[in-house]
C-alpha cells in the first residue's frame, strides 16, 4: 500500500492519470501505465519512497499493518 500524495505533483503526467486509481487496487495499472508498457526501473525505487505498509486478506474490509518504525 503506497502514499502517493506526496509524489502526484511530480508525476510526469497530469494528476488524472493516477488519481483514478488512488484507494484502489492499482497494481496492474502500474505495471502497465495503462497502456500496456512498464514503469522504469526508476519509477521502481520513487515507488518504494511511499510505501506505508501491506494490506492483510481476509474481509471486506481489509486491515493494514503498518512496517514497524
Ligand atoms: C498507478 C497508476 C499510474 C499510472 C496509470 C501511470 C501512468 C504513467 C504514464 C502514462 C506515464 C507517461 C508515459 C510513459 O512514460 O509511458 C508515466 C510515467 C512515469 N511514471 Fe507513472 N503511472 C502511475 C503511477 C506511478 C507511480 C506510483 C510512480 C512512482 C512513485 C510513477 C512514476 C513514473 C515515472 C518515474 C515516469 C517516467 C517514465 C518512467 O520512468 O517509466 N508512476 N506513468
Amino acid at each position: 500500500m503506497y502514499d502517493l500524495s506526496a509524489y502526484l505533483p511530480e508525476h510526469p503526467t497530469p494528476p488524472s492519470i493516477i488519481l483514478p486509481w488512488c484507494g484502489k487496487e492499482a497494481t496492474e495499472a502500474y505495471q502497465t501505465k495503462a497502456k500496456g508498457r512498464a514503469h522504469s526501473p526508476r519509477a521502481d525505487q520513487a515507488l518504494a519512497n511511499y510505501a506505508i505498509g501491506v494490506l492483510e486478506s481476509g474481509g471486506p474490509v481489509a486491515a493494514v499493518s503498518r512496517p514497524a518504525e
